[in-house]
């Protein structure tokens, strides 16, 4: 198995759209990279350009300590998996998986032996001499995934193979992907633009927007210190709220304690060193209590409510206007039509430069 990285890698297209800026990004040697940003953020772009399906405008882009950046798709051993698989439809099952390897002209013996192998590690024995129109969807996903794992590349590309799935399948196949990933030990990189996906399946997470990499961090370092107010909304459900307001020094103590203040909400927090005023405040909604009165509360106007069994996502307006969510527990029953009082948890929250939305040192206990 092998790293593979990206060094400083520009791409624009022949139309003069810049799909890649500037980007640095290593898959270690073993891990699950997992690339995640909304739809047209670069994401397939950046594996084709791992790929080699696409060339490089200006950059470096190595595979193990070879520079790949000018080898052809077949010299650079690595497999892609597609959202699209296609699976030969007059072929088995069998024959499917040991395509890869018989173009290859590897021996008869050599090539049954590892696809027995894998279709056993994907639970695809019984199905070996079926054709792929007798198989489910999540069953032609597995041989899609064993096809590619039966030439034992060095490297796995990933290109939101599960969006085809129903949620169940899915989650099941994510469950097969990791334990797959851990099994093999293989280096693979992972593009999806869902965020749980993200979550649930990376060690590190990579976000991307408009071909431009955000944040490389864990699953729980992206959710607790996301790097900007993208991040900050784009991981995590519901998404974060933002409130504009000011951020000013209180008085006493002086000692990092600052004032925010907007929309009629004004709680104070801890911060570093400013040098901006003029700030978004970031809560997640699962840090907003939904409360009867106490001290810096809001009172607020439930617009809707959804039950989800085990919590209610609570929508509710400021009287400034301003819209905010909250995940409040499933008892008691809030009404819509209601005034309430909301609550923010002043150890939980982010705060944003409101020009150019970097994170500034504030809040967090
Ligand atoms: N061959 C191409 N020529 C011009 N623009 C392209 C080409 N391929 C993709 N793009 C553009 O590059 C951007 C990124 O596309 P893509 O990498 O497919 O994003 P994602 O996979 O994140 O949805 C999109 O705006 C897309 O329209
Ligand atoms: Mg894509």
């Amino acid at each position: 198995m092998a790293r593979i990285a990206l060094e400083n890698v520009d791409k624009v297209y022949a139309n003069g759209f810049v799909a890649a800026r500037d980007l640095s990004l290593e898959a270690a040697d073993g891990e699950l990279l997992v690339l995640v940003g909304p739809s047209g953020s670069g994401k397939s772009t950046v594996l084709r350009l791992m790929a080699g399906l696409e060339q490089v405008t200006s950059g470096t882009i190595r595979i193990g300590d070879r520079d790949v950046t000018d080898l052809p798709p077949q010299k650079r051993d690595i497999a892609m998996v597609f959202q699209n698989y296609a699976l030969y439809p007059h072929m088995t099952v069998r024959e499917n998986l040991g395509f890869g390897l018989s173009i290859r002209k590897q021996p008869a013996a050599m090539i049954d032996q590892r696809v027995n192998v894998v279709a056993g590690s994907l639970g695809l024995d019984a199905l070996l001499d079926r054709k792929p129109a007798q198989l489910s969807g999540g069953q032609r996903q597995r041989v899609a995934l064993g096809r590619a794992i039966v030439r034992e590349p060095l490297a796995f590309l990933f290109d939101e193979p599960l969006s085809n799935l129903d949620a169940q399948l899915r989650v099941e196949t994510r469950v097969e992907l990791s334990r797959l990933h851990r099994k093999l030990g293989a280096t693979m990189v992972y593009v999806t633009h869902d965020q749980s996906e993200a979550l649930t399946l990376g060690d590190r997470i990579a976000v991307l927007r408009d071909g431009v990499l955000q944040q490389v961090a864990s699953p729980m370092e992206l959710y607790a210190r996301p790097a900007n107010r993208f991040v900050a909304g784009f991981i995590g459900s519901p998404a974060m709220n933002f409130v504009e307001g000011t951020l000013q020094a209180e008085e006493i103590g002086g000692d990092g304690n600052f004032a925010f203040r907007g929309s009629g909400l004004a709680i104070s927090v801890r911060c570093g060193s400013i040098r901006s005023s003029r700030v978004v405040l970031g809560v997640r909604p699962q840090h907003l209590e939904v409360v009867d009165g106490g001290d810096e509360t809001l009172r607020a106007e439930v617009t809707l409510v959804e039950p989800m069994g085990n919590e209610q996502i609570v929508y509710v307006s400021l009287p400034g206007g301003e819209r905010l969510v909250a995940v409040a527990s499933p008892e008691p029953q809030i009404k819509p039509d209601t005034t309430v009082a909301i609550r923010v948890r002043r150890d939980a929250v982010h705060v944003f430069d409101a020009e150019i939305g970097t994170r500034l040192d504030c809040g967090g206990a």
